[in-house]
């Protein structure tokens, strides 16, 4: 693994900040009747509009057999992660849907995901996203100099947990920078406190929880070669930072001023 330098992660986060607004756009467009490649749609003219180029169009992850042929990836109530942009998926009015997408910028990469529910939220679906969000969060505040990755780790886990909901074991956090998944560093979304790396000033990693309102469980969805689905069919949460360690702390290089 390589440490990044002040001057890298400042490039990061002109990244970050370009993932951050399209996620926005794509958030404020996503109605019901609207198709998921409208969004897609709409994160490409974004990503361009402040100097990003997509970097999961056409990126060809090792733990798939085909490269990836969409900015973004929309994931729809079960669908956890890694859900294709479609023109015959229409959005409905209660649909859970997950945003994740990587922005380059000059040869560095963030990455970054919400889920957003479109209109009105049931109370358990409304208590999942809070819960997923807040156990990124509190992830992020473990990931100083000195801690070790276990720390963030067991952060997320705990708050999860906590709360009734499943964290999937077998997805992770990963390493970026000029690549979308930099080896070397894995950021597990459940573990025990002191324990794994060693974090230190200079490291960039994402910390996403993805989150089950029912049993943990995952599987593919069958004919697909990308979606993620919970096993049992309950809905799925999924919230990412771009962060970087630094000697001020952990500096989020996706989050948008508040
Ligand atoms: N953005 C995803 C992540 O958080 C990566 C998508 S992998 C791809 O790791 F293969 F779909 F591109
Ligand atoms: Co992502
Ligand atoms: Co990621």
């Amino acid at each position: 693994m390589r440490l990044k330098t002040p001057g890298e992660i400042d490039a990061m986060a002109v990244a970050g900040q370009a993932a951050a607004k399209t996620l926005h756009a794509m958030k404020a467009a996503a109605a019901a009747g609207t198709t998921t490649m409208a969004l897609e749609m709409i994160a490409r003219e974004e990503l361009a509009r402040h100097g990003a180029r997509p970097a999961l169009l056409d990126y060809h992850p090792r733990f798939s057999r085909v490269p990836y042929r969409f900015a973004t990836c929309i994931s729809v109530n079960d669908e956890v992660i890694h859900g294709q942009p479609s023109e015959t998926t229409v959005i409905r009015e209660g649909d859970v849907i997950g945003l994740d997408l990587v922005a380059d910028v000059d040869g560095w990469l963030a990455d970054t995901a919400i889920t957003i529910v479109v209109g009105a939220a049931s109370v358990k679906v409304q208590r999942l996203l809070t819960v997923t969000q807040e156990a990124m969060w509190q992830g992020v505040r473990k990931a100083v100099s000195g801690a070790r990755m276990g720390d963030v780790s067991n952060a997320v886990q705990r708050i999860v947990e906590r709360n009734g909901f499943g964290v999937i074991r077998e997805l992770s956090g990963h390493g970026v920078g000029s690549e979308v998944h930099e080896e070397g560093i894995d950021v597990p979304n459940f573990g025990r406190a002191g324990k794994g790396l060693p974090l230190q000033v200079g490291m960039t990693f994402c910390i996403e929880p993805m989150v089950t309102a029912g049993s943990p469980g995952i599987k593919h969805r069958p004919g697909d070669p990308w979606a993620v689905v919970t096993r049992d069919g309950s809905i799925g949460a999924h919230f990412e930072h771009t962060v970087a360690v630094t000697s001020e702390g952990p500096r989020v290089l996706t989050a948008l001023p508040s």
